[in-house]
Order: structure tokens, then sequence, then C-alpha cells
């Protein structure tokens, strides 16, 4: 397919003598010599390149092509001039050109100038489409999981980390709240501001009000200085308040009218100041119960939830619970300087089936132990933790996340299996090996519930 290539030149003459030139060495060419048109033809076709001179009648080379990148951002304009000098250099390259060529100069030279901005610009979509891949297939900041709810969890993620809207993230222990408030901040228009946070937790009631909205000179006996508090710190990022069940009954109204107002009053002090910060809380409590029982004020628990984020426990997760071993594996052997690099059949198995309880920090716990305790390059079982070893298969919660759900055996043999080939992305020989049974004794499961054909992770 010949690459189409337009030619812009008020010179009617040297639009004929580019056109053909270029046609002798295998472009197809377009020509005009009114800049507007141009751009009109722009919008409507499909250009591997533009050849365009500065000095026209109507408009200006140089802002022809500021306005060709506005409709096509990464379509090659090649600029020529007459009065080649640094300066209109400097202009073209600043316009966006993708190169630029003082008059006489060689057809050749013109050819290779087209040649390897259509290669460039090829190589830019490439990357593009590749980070929209790459977006796609799930990933979000540096939390790792592939499991369909995990991408759900993303696909939120992304929707929201530029809204400035609070956020509540709910999820039982250990399963990666405070990591997700991170990566939110991260990936967020705030990302260059600070991150700042609290948990609510750590400390005493009134130490907490003025960590959070700081203190005036002579607040009370210690307060010899004044001091900023976090809200005031966080301007321009992110406030993650952790632990927010945890907030005493006392403080919820003052951290209402915060929200509300967008203002901190300082303990001791008389003036309201104000801040921009994203607010983020993170809970494991159960805080509509809370609410119910007058633990926690209902119009505050309706202003920190505006958008809410629930994370899943690891056991609803799937293979990710291979991913992440395999994840933290690598990071704390390097650490280590270990050379243990994976996991004998079953021990993957014992780590598949294992409900944990503590979720993600479980887990993150049993490989620090079990990386040293390894004495050979892969974990085996008698590196794991007792209660990781002794739990036996028939305990394993199998329904994705309702864990009093009563499934017939067949159904338990399907989520069973399925579970499994997910842990090993869909490898049937090595599904059947971690079950015990013949490649072939599986694939006969699989057809039987006409599993054979869908691939096991969608
Ligand atoms: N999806 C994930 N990918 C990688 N690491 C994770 C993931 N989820 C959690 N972790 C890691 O697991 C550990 C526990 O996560 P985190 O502290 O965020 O949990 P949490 O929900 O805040 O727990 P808690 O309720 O006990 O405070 C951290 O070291 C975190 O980096
Ligand atoms: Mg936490």
């Amino acid at each position: 397919m010949k690459q189409h290539v337009l030619v812009v030149d008020d010179d009617k003459g040297m639009c004929d003598l580019l056109g053909e030139r270029l046609q002798n060495r295998g472009f197809a060419v377009t020509t005009r010599t009114v800049p507007s048109e141009a751009l009109e033809l722009v919008r409507q076709e499909d250009f591997a390149a533009v050849v365009t001179d500065v000095n026209m009648k109507g408009m200006n080379g140089l802002d022809l092509c500021r306005s060709l990148l506005e409709i096509r951002s990464n379509l090659p304009v090649i600029i020529i001039t007459a009065f080649g000098n640094m300066d209109t250099a400097i202009l073209a390259i600043r316009a966006g050109a993708y190169d630029f060529l003082p008059k006489p100069f060689e057809i050749d030279q013109l050819v290779l100038a087209i040649d390897r901005g259509v290669t460039l610009a090829g190589l830019k979509e490439r990357v593009r489409r590749l980070e929209l891949v790459v977006a796609d297939t799930g990933h979000f900041g540096e939390l790792v999981g592939q499991s369909p709810k995990m991408r759900e969890l993303y696909t939120l993620l992304r929707k929201i980390s530029d809204s400035d809207a609070p956020v509540l993230i709910s999820g039982a222990s250990g399963t990666g709240k405070e990591l997700v408030a991170h990566a939110l901040h991260a990936q967020s228009a705030r990302a260059h501001g600070p991150f700042v946070a609290v948990n609510c937790a750590a400390m005493p009631e009134a130490l907490l009000e003025s960590e959070l909205f700081g203190h005036a000179k002579g607040a009370f006996t210690d307060a010899k200085t004044a001091k900023t508090g976090l809200f005031a710190s966080a301007n321009g990022g992110t406030i993650f308040l952790d632990e927010i069940g945890e907030l005493p009954l006392g403080l919820q109204p003052k951290l209402l009218r915060a929200l509300q107002e967008r203002t901190v009053r300082p303990v001791g002090g008389n003036v309201e100041i104000a801040f921009d910060a994203r607010v983020v809380t993170a809970t494991n409590r159960d805080l509509e119960t809370m609410v119910e029982e007058g633990r926690f004020r209902e119009d505050l628990y309706f202003r920190i939830n505006v958008l809410t984020v629930e994370l899943p426990p690891l056991r609803a997760r799937g293979g990710d619970v291979l991913l992440l071993a395999q994840h933290f594996l690598d990071r704390i052997a390097a650490r280590a300087k270990k050379s243990v690099v994976g996991f004998s059949p079953e021990a993957a198995q014992k780590l598949m089936a294992y409900a944990w309880p503590g979720n993600v920090r479980e887990l993150q716990n049993c490989l620090e132990r079990a990386v040293a305790l390894a004495s050979f390059d892969k974990i085996s079982v008698s590196d794991l933790p007792d209660k990781v070893r002794a739990f036996r298969s028939t305990q394993l919660v199998l329904s994705n996340d309702d864990p009093t759900a009563i499934l017939t055996l067949d159904e338990l043999e399907h989520h069973y299996v399925r579970r499994i080939l997910e842990g090993v992305a869909g490898n049937k020989s090595a599904a059947a090996r971690l079950l015990g049974i013949e490649r072939k004794t599986l694939s006969r499961m699989l057809d039987r519930w006409n599993d054979s054909e869908r691939p096991p992770k969608e």
C-alpha cells in the first residue's frame, strides 16, 4: 500500500514539482495551494505525512502545523522553507513539526524525513494501543491480581481516581485497604501533592483532634507554638483516615463539619482554615451496623461514603493467591538474597486450598516465614505454617463469596476444579497434577460441564 502524503505550498509550481518527485518515489500525493483547504482535507482523510512550506498566503506553515496536530496529534509534519536559519528551525520544532528542511534540498532528504516520520508515528500509535491494552487488562498502581473481582475493582478505581468526592474503602483486615488508598492517590491528578495518612485508632481523642485540625498557640499547657493540622498539611493532595470506625464519637461532628465546610478550626483557635485535600477513609468494621447501634453518626457515614470501594476477601480471588504468593516470594527472596524461585505443586495446592482469614497480609507473613525456612529453590509444604499445611481441601470455601451456600457434590467438584485451573492459568496438565488425576480424566470432567472451550478465568 502506498503512503499518502499531502503537500501544501502556495506556489503551484513547487507543489507540482514536489508532487511529481514524491510520486516517482512510490508515494501517493495530494497537493493543496490553500492552507485552510489542507486543514479541511486532513479532517477527512488519513494522511501518512504532511509536507508544508512556511511562508504562504492565508496561513503561516507553522500555524498550519499546530492546527494539523490538533486534529491528529501524531501526524508527522515536515516543514520546508527558503529562509532556512536556526530561528525558523526552532520555531518549527516548537510548533510540533517532525522535521525541518531548508531549501534547496535533495528529494532523498525529504523521502528520508517522511519515512522516518511515518515510522515514528506508527510506533507511537502502537505504544498508545499497548498502553490501552495494559490499562484494560487490569492494573492499578501497585495492586497485584487478575481475578474477575480484582479487575472489577481496577475499573472502579480508574473511574473514581480523578474525582474529588470522598471515598470509603471497606474490607476485612489485610485485604489491602491502605494500599488501595495509596494507589488512588498515586493515580489521581493530586499525585504530585502530599499523601497524609492518619490512624484514627492510634491516639486518644484530644491528641487526635489537634493532630487532625492543628492547634493555636497556648491552646493547652504544652502548646508553646501554633501547629498546623494534618488536614492543612494535605493541601493539594489526599488525607487518608484509616480505621475511621474507631473515630471517637466526640470528634465525629467536628469531622463532619470539616468535610461539609471544607475548613477546619484548630483547637483553641477562632479562625477557620480552608483546606483542599481529597478525603479517603478506610475501615474493617461494619459501619452500617455501628450506625444502627448509635456508635457512628449517620450523617458522617453518608458524608464519607459518597464513593464506596469494597475489597474482596483473598479467598474470593481464585488464582490471585498464587500470583500474590509469587509476587511476595520474588520481593522477599531478593531482599534476603536467597535464590528461592517458586513453589512445589503440593505447596501451591496448599496455598490455594487455605481460607486466608487474615487475607493478603497473612499470605505475605506466610511467605516471609517460608523464604526464611526454605532449603531448596522451591518452597515446599514443610516451609508452610501448620495451619496452612493442615488445611484440608474439604474445608475450602468454594462458592465465590457466600461461605454458607449449600452446593451439590457435582457443583462442589466443578467449583474446585475451576478454581485450581484458575490458579495455574488454565494449564490442564498442571491442574491435573494438583488434583491428583489423569489429564484425560480432567478433560472428561470439563466436557461434562461443558467447560473445555471456555477460558477458566472469565
Ligand atoms: N492486591 C495486592 N497486591 C499487592 N500487595 C498487596 C495487595 N493487597 C495487599 N497487599 C499487601 O498486603 C499487606 C496488607 O495490606 P494493607 O495494609 O493495605 O491491608 P489493610 O486492608 O489496610 O489491612 P488492615 O485492615 O489490617 O489495616 C501490605 O503489605 C500490602 O502492601
Ligand atoms: Mg490498614
